[in-house]
């Protein structure tokens, strides 16, 4: 099975949610280690409940961005991971860093990208009056929030949502983008060829007779 690392900041229940799926042995993709920018982020231990390697590498433990970049960037090639999966990481990465993984790393954000990149995607959908909102998993590049899209979900916004429920219906849609996602990837359904996402089926179906 290959090997997948996720990056988180926080709570981490899409990291919970990829957890989840690749306990299912049919699944093609094992996750070998969590990284958290910070020591005290919740999802480390629930990491570790899970008997996976939680490694905190703490942001403020260094002197610049490019340190603690350097840094995360050795945890992870001790991992040697096949993809790399931000999960609520709320650390933008250099170049370099996506470089280095170009078309093995991926993210989710909170909204049907291209709308609302950046934060408070879900006080801006409902400023804007969307009667849909979303999530998107995509290959990340180096401009934040605009890879390839992999794969989104959407869901209706109803009558008195506030952003409070809006994110919580969301969050629930965003636990069963991720692994499916992840799975496209680990697959080889869908992979990264000249900074578009390639939908492997469809090319071989249109190679057809
Ligand atoms: C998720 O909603 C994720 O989409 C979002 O942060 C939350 C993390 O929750 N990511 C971003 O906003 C990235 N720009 P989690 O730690 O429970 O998975």
């Amino acid at each position: 099975r290959k090997r997948v690392v996720v990056l988180i900041s926080g709570r981490g229940s899409n990291m919970q949610a990829l957890i989840a799926a690749t306990m299912d042995p049919s699944f093609p993709g094992q996750i070998v280690g969590v990284i958290a920018n910070k020591p005290d982020a919740p999802g480390l231990e629930t990491a570790r409940r899970h008997d996976i390697a939680a490694i905190p590498v703490d942001q403020k433990a260094y002197d610049s961005r490019e340190a603690h970049e350097a840094a995360v960037l050795d945890a992870l090639a001790e991992l040697d991971p096949d993809i790399v999966c931000l999960a609520g990481y709320m650390r933008l990465l250099s170049a370099t860093f996506v470089q280095r993984y170009a078309g093995r790393l991926i993210n989710i954000h909170p909204s049907l990208l291209p709308l609302f990149p950046g934060l408070e995607t879900h006080e801006r959908a409902l400023a804007a009056g969307m009667r849909i909102h979303g999530c998107t998993v995509h290959f990340v590049t180096e401009r934040m929030d605009e890879g390839p899209i992999i794969a989104q979900a959407a869901i209706a916004v109803e009558a008195g949502d506030t952003p409070d429920t809006l994110s919580e219906r969301l969050l629930r849609a965003e636990h069963r983008l991720y692994p499916h996602a992840l799975k496209l990837i680990l697959d080889g359904t869908v992979r990264m060829t000249n900074g578009r996402a390639v939908v492997e089926s469809r090319r071989r179906l249109s190679e057809e007779p």
